[in-house]
């Protein structure tokens, strides 16, 4: 497999690619793979000629250190995952000096009260971060197509924001949410859930469900009232955040009205590790 590690390469790669008028799909991860980033890159393969993925565990966008510390991740064994794929796919995994030099710092973006709110309001300059590092990559790759998972919702909202306001010429395709057999949403950070708590993960869902089945006929506020209190209720888990919003503004909704769509938005401890889900309402 082709692995990029440096800006020079990445440019290089793509003016052959002008040449031969190839569409690229780009699929920006952060490693520690897993079948639901693996879907993405078959997305991009089924819809471009090639396919970059990025390997690159972004420092900007982690707002407590030792989550950056203990994010997981291995690329000789991404690599081995993205080898059972057979399309073109291309790999960039540079380090955090080729991508920021010295200065690791994040630019700062008004993406219109989406960044804070849920994620953002928990995880304060987190979504300056991912902008930061998601306009460098387009802006680099200069993909066609790019391609987010929306177990990521708001950040995909952000990341669609984001690339309206600096008018980047990218075409941002949502991807739905791959789930464990349990419901638990795919995630890099499910593998460090201890055996003992996977077992519970797939409450979240289950009960996201049940919001969901309550959401057409109570108010949005008895729905956030029913799944805080079922996780109250629950040994193992400390719930974050439970919040119904706008699927397009984010913003929370306070009366349901019958032409927006609404999301389920969740973040909650197992243990140590801090989970987050969404679903779709309406
Ligand atoms: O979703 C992710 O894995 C990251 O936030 C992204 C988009 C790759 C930016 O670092």
């Amino acid at each position: 497999m082709n692995v990029l590690t440096t800006k020079g390469d990445v440019l290089q790669f793509r003016s052959k690619l002008k040449e031969n008028k190839a569409d690229l799909g780009l699929v920006p991860t952060m490693g520690a793979l897993h079948e639901g980033h693996l879907e993405l890159v078959r997305r991009a393969c089924a819809e471009n000629e090639v396919v970059m993925v990025s390997v690159f565990v972004n420092p900007t966008q982690f707002n407590n250190p030792d989550d950056l510390e203990n994010y997981p991740g291995s690329l000789d064994e991404d690599l081995e995952k993205l080898k059972t794929l057979s399309c073109d796919i291309h790999v960039f995994a540079p380090d955090v000096s080729e991508m920021y030099g010295s200065d690791i710092s994040a630019r700062h973006y008004d993406f219109k009260g989406m960044d804070t709110v849920m994620e953002g309001a928990f995880r304060p300059g987190h979504f300056d971060g991912v902008g930061t590092i998601v306009e460098s990559l387009l802006g680099l790759i200069r993909p066609q197509r790019a391609y987010f998972g929306e177990k990521d919702y708001q950040q995909l909202q952000i990341i669609r924001q984001l690339t309206h306001q600096q008018k980047i010429p990218v075409e941002i395709i949502p991807c739905p949410i791959i789930r464990e057999p349990d419901g638990l949403a795919m995630s890099s950070r499910n593998r460090l859930l201890p055996k003992r708590l996977r077992k519970e993960a797939g409450f979240i869902f289950q009960t996201l469900q049940k919001g969901k089945t309550l959401f057409g006929t109570k108010s949005a506020s008895s729905v956030t009232d029913f799944i805080r209190g079922a996780f109250e209720d629950h040994p193992y888990f400390k719930l974050e955040y439970i919040e119904i919003a706008d699927s397009e503004t984010l913003q929370p909704v306070s009366r349901k009205r019958n032409n927006k769509k609404y999301r389920a938005f969740i973040a909650a401890y197992l243990g140590e590790v801090r989970l987050i889900d969404n679903i779709a309402l309406n």
